[in-house]
């Protein structure tokens, strides 16, 4: 019962559009309707500016991280329920119901989940995130290759079967949400990053 109730607080946490409410608030309108589209960090730095990507940044990697801090206190023994718990924030950030099911990647939420998790699979997806960029100047094209990379470190840093499985989930997920992205980067029309 317990249980129950923490997926669902974490779907419902994960769910929140951090990104679309803080837009709204400065009176940036509905960022679904500008750059890529995209309710994540990333666009909201594109069309509003840094410090609100920022901000959207760590509120969507909290959404990830609270649930999973809390998930380890209440059943740590078993890694299949915190493994579970991480993939229900995850889901509610891409698939949140206040949205009608249309949200965001999941990078930052994945970011959030997988700094509770384990630290140091963070530490190597970063700088597969942060080198490809540097070389292509594609924001996607970094997320893509971190969650790529991501199941292989956290095998390596946990050794868990149940964290493996949750983390091939996620990162199925968040690969299969940048399809746009990938049209875009095979037809050439994907957003440079500038800094
Ligand atoms: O984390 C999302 C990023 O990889 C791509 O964002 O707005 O360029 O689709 P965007």
């Amino acid at each position: 019962m317990i249980f129950a109730l923490v997926l669902l607080t974490a779907y419902l946490i994960g769910a929140i559009p951090t990104g679309l409410l803080l837009t709204r608030m400065v009176g940036g309108g509905d960022i679904r309707n500008s750059g890529s589209g995209n309710i994540g960090a990333t666009n909201v730095y594109r069309t509003i500016g840094r410090k609100l990507g920022a901000l959207t940044l760590v509120g969507d990697a909290l959404k990830g991280a609270l649930p999973v801090l809390a998930a380890n206190t209440l059943f740590g023994d078993n890694l299949y329920q915190v493994g579970a718990v991480s993939v229900a924030a995850f889901l509610g950030h891409c698939f949140p119901v206040y949205l009608g099911f249309k949200g965001g990647k999941g990078v930052a939420t994945a970011l959030g989940v997988y700094l509770v998790l384990s630290p140091l699979a963070v530490l190597g997806a970063f700088l597969t995130f942060a080198g490809l960029v540097w070389k292509t100047r594609y924001i996607s094209v970094g997320s893509i290759s971190a969650a790529a990379v991501i199941p292989v470190l956290v095998w390596f840093t946990r050794g868990s079967l149940p964290l493996l499985l949750a983390t091939l989930i996620i990162s199925s997920i968040v690969i299969l949400r940048h399809r746009t992205n990938i049209q875009r980067l095979f037809a050439g029309t994907e957003n440079k990053f500038k800094a």
